[in-house]
């Protein structure tokens, strides 16, 4: 069973084996985690991640996918690149979200990560409404298999995502 921690704050200050970006499927960067990320991280994170368009992604990282890439000058040793879905009244995205968290531990694991911190995935430029995304990350990582991750920490930007990821944890069970 995975050891689940909910953080307040910056989570390019986290000293983690892998952090989580909220990237977009172009891995050129962006705002928000991204943004930040690649800021405090340095041009080597763009570099490895412009090598993985020139190689496999050619058409960019779909929807739901993960891939690694060294975490530059962050304090984590591997950034994971995820690319969450835009919310959508219309149409039910919950399973290419929770695809993220389930696509990113599998990454994780694959490089032997025993610690891994998440930010809340497609809350912010992608809409996605706040407590409903809370409980599709706390419900897929409580039934990822784990691997070599231990730890998960969701590092939440401000006291309102911390409060619903908190309720999302209480209602999910012990
Ligand atoms: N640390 C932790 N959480 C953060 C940080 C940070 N430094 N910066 C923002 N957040 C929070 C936001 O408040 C939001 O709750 O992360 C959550 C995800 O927000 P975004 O970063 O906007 O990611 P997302 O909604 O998945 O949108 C992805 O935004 O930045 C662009 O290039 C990115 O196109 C992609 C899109």
């Amino acid at each position: 069973m995975v050891r689940i921690i909910l953080v307040q704050g910056d989570i390019t200050a986290e000293r983690v084996d892998a952090v989580v970006n909220a990237a977009n499927s172009s891995l050129l960067g962006g705002g928000g985690v991204d943004g930040a990320i690649h800021r405090r991280g340095g041009p080597q994170i763009l570099e490895a991640c412009r090598a993985l368009r020139a190689s496999h992604y050619g058409k960019g990282l779909a929807t739901g996918r993960a891939v690694a890439t060294t975490a530059g000058l962050l304090p984590a040793e591997h950034v994971i690149h995820t690319v969450g879905p835009v919310y959508s009244r219309e149409e039910d995205r919950s399973e290419l979200l929770a695809s993220c968290y389930r696509e990113s531990l599998r990454v994780a694991a694959e490089l032997g990560a025993r610690t891994v911190a998440f930010p809340a995935i497609s809350t912010g430029v992608y809409g996605w409404p706040m407590d409903d995304g809370a409980r599709i990350a706390l419900a897929t990582v409580r039934s990822a298999a784990g691997g070599s991750v231990e730890e998960v920490r969701f590092v939440l930007f401000d006291a309102q995502a911390y409060a619903a990821f908190e309720a999302a944890y209480a209602s999910g069970g012990a």
